[in-house]
């Protein structure tokens, strides 16, 4: 097993394209920057991270509820929420090499003519004064364009959950503690995005709003700082590959009295996975304010009234999925061989069995289809019966497939087939009409990341 973490940020890009994960987006056309297109295994396995999210939730407490709300929402949503004034970044240009760079991240950045310097390092650079630029993409409603149809793609999926806050209070009859939550698309004009899917124009979010009455709502910030942590320990990713950093008073946002982020140890260095935020009752004041409508919860029994304040916990699908694919990333040797391999937590990973004949004659591939349809029913699994063996299972293994259940003469005799376990290499035997609870029983043991026996 490799004992050093090999991964580089250039190893999962391609390995993203090779099979089939991620593609640049529009790639016929040249691509445009900085959009992404998941392919048929990125689709499982950004499932597999978003139905975890919703489980953590939804299924494994009952204090949350669900919500999907529109993407283009009432254009005074983000007067109230302060996007339209304040989500802006400083940009600069310059006017030698007609680059646009974020004034405030000038150190990250390379000079179009120097790529070795920093913009303005060189005495070409000609860079303009700083201005704001609002990183809302704006649209228009309806057929004709007027000051009055326009509109914005969501630049976080929060606003929706707040918009809806009454509807949660009147008709589910929910009562503080207790949260909304949401996964969809987000929308951010980017200056300068980059690092593959880290930093998008378009991206998913995994957002919930927790509503809490305003005494409690430090102990729930520390409460949901440590379940948030934990899920992506729980899900495999090695603890000393993540942090909680808190923001610096002058870092936090404008709705925010306390923030602190979840950061992984991406090739790139300490980056933001998840933000987790103490943003008070700012929000429910500016719709309270903006709607003329009472968002005050009332308690039925005492009379009491407050806007209830809000903890919440704000992930990104892609970031995290792409956490989990440098997480998992491993190379090593079988028999002299280089090998690569996702060593992903199966249930995240996007296939769970690969089903094999060992030859493509006396009636192996019938059987392997045979057993391939069972299982079918249990989990997410693929028939492979071309190529070497060897060669099928190193494409399982690159794409994370934690068992390969190999079909061979013996099966024929006694119905029975072997389970190949990617991380241990070990092969076990076992009888055909046992194999489905079997896996499923793999399936749900608590499970290690092997890198950390590395
Ligand atoms: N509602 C709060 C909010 O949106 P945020 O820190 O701006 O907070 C939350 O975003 C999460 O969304 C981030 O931690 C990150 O995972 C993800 N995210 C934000 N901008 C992104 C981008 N341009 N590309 C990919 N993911 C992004």
């Amino acid at each position: 097993m490799a004992t050093t973490d090999v991964v580089t940020m250039d190893k999962i890009v391609s390995l993203c394209k090779r099979r089939g994960f991620i593609f640049p987006s529009s790639e016929i056309y040249g691509g445009i920057g900085s959009s992404y297109d998941y392919g048929h295994y990125g689709v499982l396995l950004k499932n597999n991270v978003k139905n975890q999210w919703w489980k953590s939730l939804l299924q494994e407490r009952d204090d949350v509820v669900a919500l999907d709300s529109a993407i283009i929402q009432h254009p005074r949503t983000w007067e109230a929420s302060g996007h339209l004034a304040g989500f802006t970044d400083p940009l600069v240009d310059c006017r030698t090499c007609k680059l646009r760079f974020r004034a405030d991240k000038l150190e990250d950045a390379q000079c179009g003519r120097k790529p070795s310097k920093h913009p303005g390092e060189t005495p070409e650079c000609d860079l303009t004064e700083a201005r704001e630029f609002n990183l809302m993409f704006e649209t228009t409603v309806g057929p004709v364009k007027s000051d009055g149809s326009i509109a914005y793609l969501r630049p976080e999926t929060a606003q929706g959950i707040f918009l809806n806050f009454k509807h949660y209070l009147q008709f589910s009859r929910k009562r503080p503690p207790f949260g909304i939550a949401q996964i969809g698309k987000s929308f951010r004009n980017e200056i300068t995005p980059g690092n593959f899917t880290f930093r998008m124009r378009e991206f998913e979010q995994m957002e919930m709003e927790f509503f809490v009455p305003p005494d409690d709502a430090q102990r729930w910030f520390e409460h949901w700082l440590t379940e948030r942590f934990d899920w992506y320990t729980k899900l495999g990713i090695r603890p000393d590959h993540l942090r909680l950093r808190a923001h610096d008073q002058d870092e936090l946002s404008h709705y925010s009295s306390a923030t602190s982020d979840v950061e992984y140890l991406y090739p790139i260095g300490w980056q933001e996975l998840e933000g987790i935020a103490n943003r008070g009752d700012f929000d429910l004041t500016q719709h309270q304010t903006f709607s003329g409508q009472k968002l005050e919860y009332v308690d039925t029994v005492t009379g009491e009234r407050y806007l209830p304040h809000v903890i919440e916990p704000a992930a990104g699908a892609d970031r995290a999925t792409l956490a989990f694919l440098i997480d998992s990333y491993d190379e090593d040797e079988i028999d002299g061989e280089p090998r690569t391999v996702l060593r992903l937590h199966p249930q995240l990973a996007p296939v769970k069995a690969a089903v094999l004949p060992l030859v493509r004659k006396d009636g192996q591939p019938e059987l392997a289809r045979e057993i391939e349809l069972d299982l079918r029913e249990r989990m997410q699994v693929e028939y492979d019966p071309g190529g070497a063996i060897g060669r099928r299972y190193r494409r399982q293994d690159e794409i994370g497939t934690p068992w390969a259940v190999t079909v061979d003469h013996q099966s024929l005799e006694d119905r029975t087939v072997t389970v190949r376990d990617r991380d241990s290499l070990a092969q076990v035997r076992v009888p055909i009409g046992e194999l489905g609870e079997e896996l499923e029983r793999r399936l749900r043991s608590p499970w290690r990341s092997p890198k950390l026996e590395g």
